[in-house]
């Protein structure tokens, strides 16, 4: 989805401007990069730790708003505050052009969410869980987010957070 409406959008305007002034402009229109993302409020929030999942071959960023960059400073992460945000934003891994040997973000992959609100989400740890669909933070329907908990459950003794932030 997140990568075909930019490209749907490009290929109408293409389809008009050709109408208008012939073939030509439509092949330059048409070349943009795939991996052109639309991405979230979280793209001004503050980094909290990186991961990397070998079995998925992914790289990720968490970051959190406001509200979990101050709980992280000041350790109130046991448990986290209502109003706390996270962003897991995940890319698949390549290897450096210039050095094989590091490792680093290739395509994007999705945007995930964690939203602490321990009223609305009780059933779920407090958590509610949800995704980014372009600018537009979803979330998951309910059948969803039990997946979702159920594996977060292992680490129910840190308020279901895998992540310990390393940069506060
Ligand atoms: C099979 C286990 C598993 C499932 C299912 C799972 N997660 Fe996680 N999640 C993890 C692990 C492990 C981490 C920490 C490592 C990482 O960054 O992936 C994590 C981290 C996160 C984080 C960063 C905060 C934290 O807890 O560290 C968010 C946000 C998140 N997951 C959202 C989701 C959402 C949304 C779903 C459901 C669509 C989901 N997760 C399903 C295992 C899981």
């Amino acid at each position: 989805m997140q990568k075909t409406q930019p490209l749907k959008l490009i290929l109408a305007t293409s389809f008009i401007l050709s109408a208008i002034s012939g073939a030509a402009i439509a092949q330059q229109e048409t070349v943009v990069p795939a991996t052109k993302v639309t991405y979230g409020d979280y793209q001004n929030w503050r980094l909290l730790a990186i991961s990397h999942r070998q079995d998925k071959k992914t790289l990720r960023a968490i970051l959190g708003n406001n509200k979990a960059i101050e709980a992280a400073r000041q350790g109130q992460t046991q448990t986290w505050p209502d109003g706390t945000v996270f962003a897991k934003v995940v890319w698949k891994e390549t290897t450096h052009p210039s050095w094989p040997q590091a490792i680093v973000p290739g395509d994007f992959e999705k945007a995930e969410a964690m939203i602490k609100d321990s009223k609305k989400y009780a059933s779920t740890g407090g958590w509610g869980f949800g995704y980014w669909e372009g600018k537009n933070l979803k979330m998951y329907p309910q059948e969803k987010s039990q997946e979702c908990f159920a594996c977060h459950v292992a680490v129910k003794a840190h308020d279901y957070v895998f992540t310990k932030p390393v940069l506060q």
